[in-house]
Order: structure tokens, then C-alpha cells, then sequence
């Protein structure tokens, strides 16, 4: 008997035993505090990948290695019965976001708990990484082990799963380039993006690009009081938020000269084609809590998350911000600002330009310095391919629901460095839902998306198996 602790004491799904095994496992690796952003937790983070490593074993992998790199390791794994077989590379990520702030947390970040909620009836496990991405990735190692046990996996199979997304996969780049025969391979498999609801299955056919940067205004040498001061000097945060305020016209457009250019615009008719995909306005703005929604004019909303390129300021600090009231000039202003990018915007240039356009909209009296973090491409999957029609196929079956496809608006840097690294493809099977509060506190997955996934995934291999020997 398997106890669990939840909130609600509600498990309200019957499980087999396997299926009991499969949480009791997840919750398991929930456990581990594995935030790559953390310096602090990079024991932690070490953890997490053997205990991948250790779950790939488990389920036979006739290969697993941890390979160390100058960040956090990349567990890599593999079972290959036959080079005349198609491969499929399964990528995920066992790092999480910090889990702050930790006080919005009904449980702790890190200790995982089942309760329900009105979208998931059947229970859901709250803890962060739950969904983005130890329970999405982790759906794949157990259909692994379905297929391994029942003797149908029909094609060779590769694991990559690093530990440094939600930092920026500032080290998998390098590895995917020096290691390519290691992670040849006919498609790519990813579950690490969303669908939009039991009712309405979905396969993420796009991703956005990034570019983060992060800006700095110095004004006065020292902090100064701002009674002696003040009304005579250059205020670095006055400033910095006129400067911010600038990047955006009334329209909701972006100012940054050039930054459109080369924006693919979508058809009429693919647009017409998203609007018909199922969009409750009012539900979206109860998830959250606003009134209204807002964004570039001539857009609906959900062009606007998803095929439209954003500019928003992610944090914004300087000066005095303890308890209580000081009066000072401060020297600096800081903000970290990131830009969402749609097809064929070069996140390199984009960088650039908004580096140029930042440091020209300076007024006298202070200095800007911009930086670039990181960065990536967009990623457009399309759907006239047998990996698509085998997930399509998959999705129809254990749904009883056609899928539609659905063009996401987050950021998996990588997934377009593999297609030009390793010219293949990437299949987004996301089983997550916007509301499950990824990288936000209270994240979850649901027990029945969760079930559902590790039931869709061996679907796909078999159809993807047969396509392939029917298009050879
Ligand atoms: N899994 C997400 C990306 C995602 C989520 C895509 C939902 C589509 C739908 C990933 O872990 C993530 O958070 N990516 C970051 C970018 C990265 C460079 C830090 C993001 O999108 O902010
Ligand atoms: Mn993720
Ligand atoms: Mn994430």
C-alpha cells in the first residue's frame, strides 16, 4: 500500500499498482531541490541527474552516463536494438525554477502534495518542477519502461536531459555541436510546453525566441540626499523609467528602431485558422485576476502570446527599498528586460538593436550600460511531416479527440539550435495546461495529464515506427 500525504486526502482516480509505482516515483524526484539558479543548490541540482540517470538504468537503457560540463551535467542515455531502425531523442530538463516567492506557497515548494482543483478533479501534484519539467520529462522514462516491458519499442531511443534550461542551456550548445554522431537521431521528442484542455488536445507547433538583456543607468558617484540634491541631479530611476516608458508607442508597439523587419506575418487565413481554436476571454482574465487584457493593437489576445514579439521589463531595482523611508538620490538603476521574438527575428540582432536605441534614449547626466544574457530563435514545428502525424494520431487515440495544432508563446532555446546543429525536427507533445502555474508559486500537474501522457507517448512511437517503414 502506498500512503501519500495531501492536503485534501483526494485521490479520486483509481490507479494500478504500476500507476501507484509511476507517482510514488515522481514524487520521489519532486523532492529534489534542483534550481540551476542557485548556487546554493547546485548539490541539489547534481542529485537530480543521477537520480535520472539512476531511473534510465532502472528501466534498462543498455547505456547512461552523467556528463559533467562547466555548469550543471546532461544526463544522456540510450537503448539501441537496431541501426536500420528509425531513433528517436527524447530531451527534457530535470532543473527547476527558484521556487520564490516562498510564502505564496499553500505547501512547500519541495514537498509534493495531491489536491485537487476545478480543472483537475482527479488530483493534481503541487510542487515546483511538477510539470515544468520533472513530471512532463519523466512521462517519457515510464513509457519507456511500458514499451520495454511489453516488447514493442521498435526503434532506438536516446535520452538528453540537461539541467541548465531555465538558466539558458548555456551549456548544451557546445555539447550538441561536439557530440553530433552521439545524438543522431530522426526526430526529436519533448514534452515541455502546454495543451489547451482535455476537451481540446493540442501539439505545440511553435515556440518563441528570446532575448534578455539587462540595463543599468548610473547617475551621481555615491547616493546623495535627496534634499541637498534633489531637483538638481539626474535621478538614475526617474530616468530609467522614462527610458522604459519609451519603448512602447500608444499603440503597444514596440519603438526599438528596426525590430519589425523581419517579423513573419502570418497569412490572413492562418489567422483565421487560430481564431477558430476554443478561447474563453473571460476565463483567462479570472485565472489571473485582471479586469482587462492588453496588447498590440490589431492583435487578438492570443496572437498577442503567441505569434507577436514582445518587450517586457522582468524586474526593476535601485536605491532604497528596506523597511521605512530614506531619502536618497540613487547612484544606479537597474532592470532586466526580455523580448519575445516571432520567426526569423535574429535574437543576436535584436540584441543589438535594443542596445543602440536603449543607450540613444540616455538624457544628459547619466551613463547606460546594456547587457545580453542570453538568447535564442524561434522555433516553428510543421505539420506535414510523420512525426506530427504520428503524434496526431497518438493524441486521437487516447483523447477520442482530434488535436489541433497550436502555436505556444514560451521558449526552448534549444530546440531550434538542434534543428540547425542536427538538421532534425522537434515534436512538442505537451501535456501541461497554462493554469498549472509553471515557474509561478502553487505549480502542479495533473494526475489525469500526467496518466494520459504516459499513455500517449508509446502511441507515437508505434505510429511513427510504421510511418516509417511504409515511407522507406
Ligand atoms: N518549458 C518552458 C517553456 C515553455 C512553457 C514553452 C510552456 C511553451 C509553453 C521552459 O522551461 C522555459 O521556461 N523556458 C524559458 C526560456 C529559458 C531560456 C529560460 C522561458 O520561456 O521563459
Ligand atoms: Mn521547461
Ligand atoms: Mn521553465
Amino acid at each position: 500500500m502506498v500512503s501519500f500525504v495531501t492536503i485534501q486526502n483526494k485521490l479520486t482516480m483509481n490507479l494500478t499498482t504500476d500507476q501507484k509505482r509511476y507517482l510514488e516515483e515522481w514524487m520521489s524526484f519532486l523532492r529534489i531541490p534542483s534550481v540551476s539558479a542557485d548556487p546554493t543548490q547546485k548539490e541539489a541540482v547534481r542529485q537530480a541527474a543521477d537520480w535520472v540517470k539512476n531511473a534510465l538504468d532502472k528501466v534498462g537503457c543498455n547505456h547512461t552516463e552523467i556528463i559533467p560540463t562547466a555548469g550543471h551535467p546532461i544526463v544522456y542515455g540510450e537503448h539501441l536494438i537496431d541501426s536500420n531502425l528509425p531513433t528517436v531523442l527524447v530531451y527534457g530538463h530535470y532543473d527547476v525554477q527558484p521556487p520564490d516567492p516562498v510564502e505564496l506557497w499553500e505547501s512547500p515548494p519541495f514537498e509534493p502534495v495531491i489536491k485537487t482543483t476545478h480543472l483537475h478533479p482527479e488530483g493534481a501534484v503541487f510542487a515546483r518542477g511538477a510539470c515544468d519539467d520533472k513530471g512532463q520529462m519523466f512521462m517519457h522514462i515510464k513509457a519507456f519502461e511500458i514499451m520495454r516491458n511489453e516488447g514493442s519499442l521498435e526503434c532506438n531511443i536516446k535520452f538528453m536531459i540537461e539541467g541548465e534550461e531555465e538558466v539558458g542551456s548555456n551549456h548544451l550548445e557546445d555539447f550538441v555541436k561536439n557530440n553530433k554522431e552521439k545524438l543522431a537521431c530522426d526526430v526529436i521528442l519533448i514534452s515541455d510546453t502546454g495543451m489547451i484542455s482535455r476537451e481540446q488536445p493540442s501539439i505545440s507547433t511553435g515556440l518563441r525566441g528570446l532575448s534578455y538583456m539587462e540595463v543599468t543607468v548610473t547617475g551621481p558617484n555615491r547616493d546623495l540626499h535627496s534634499g541637498l540634491y534633489g531637483g538638481a541631479v539626474a535621478n538614475p530611476i526617474n530616468v530609467l523609467c522614462v527610458m522604459i516608458a519609451q519603448l512602447h508607442d500608444k499603440n503597444k508597439r514596440i519603438t526599438v528602431p528596426g525590430f519589425y523587419d523581419q517579423v513573419e506575418e502570418l497569412s490572413l487565413n492562418e489567422r483565421k485558422v487560430m481564431a477558430e481554436a476554443p478561447f474563453r476571454l473571460e476565463e483567462f482574465k479570472k485565472s489571473i485576476g485582471i479586469q482587462e487584457v492588453t496588447g498590440e493593437e490589431g492583435y487578438s489576445n492570443e496572437e498577442r502570446r503567441t505569434i507577436r514579439p514582445t518587450l517586457d521589463v522582468n524586474g526593476i531595482w535601485g536605491g532604497y527599498t528596506g523597511e521605512g523611508a530614506k531619502t536618497v538620490i540613487p547612484s544606479k538603476a537597474h532592470a532586466k528586460i526580455s523580448m519575445r521574438l516571432v520567426p526569423n527575428q535574429d535574437w543576436n540582432e535584436i540584441s543589438d538593436l535594443f542596445r543602440k536605441h536603449f543607450q540613444s534614449l540616455a538624457p544628459k547626466g547619466v551613463t547606460v550600460s546594456v547587457q545580453t544574457h542570453h538568447g535564442g530563435y524561434a522555433y516553428v514545428t510543421p505539420t506535414n511531416n510523420i512525426a506530427y502525424q504520428a503524434a496526431h494520431q497518438a493524441y486521437f487515440e487516447t483523447f477520442g479527440i482530434a488535436p489541433i495544432p497550436s502555436r505556444g508563446g514560451g521558449s526552448i532555446p534549444i530546440v531550434p539550435m538542434f534543428e540547425n546543429e542536427l538538421g532534425v525536427k522537434s515534436i512538442l507533445m505537451g501535456f501541461g495546461l497554462d493554469s498549472d502555474a509553471i515557474h509561478s508559486p502553487n505549480e502542479h500537474f495533473g494526475l489525469f495529464n500526467f496518466f494520459k501522457g504516459i499513455e500517449t507517448i508509446p502511441r507515437f512511437y508505434s505510429h511513427y515506427c510504421e510511418l516509417q517503414k511504409k515511407t522507406n
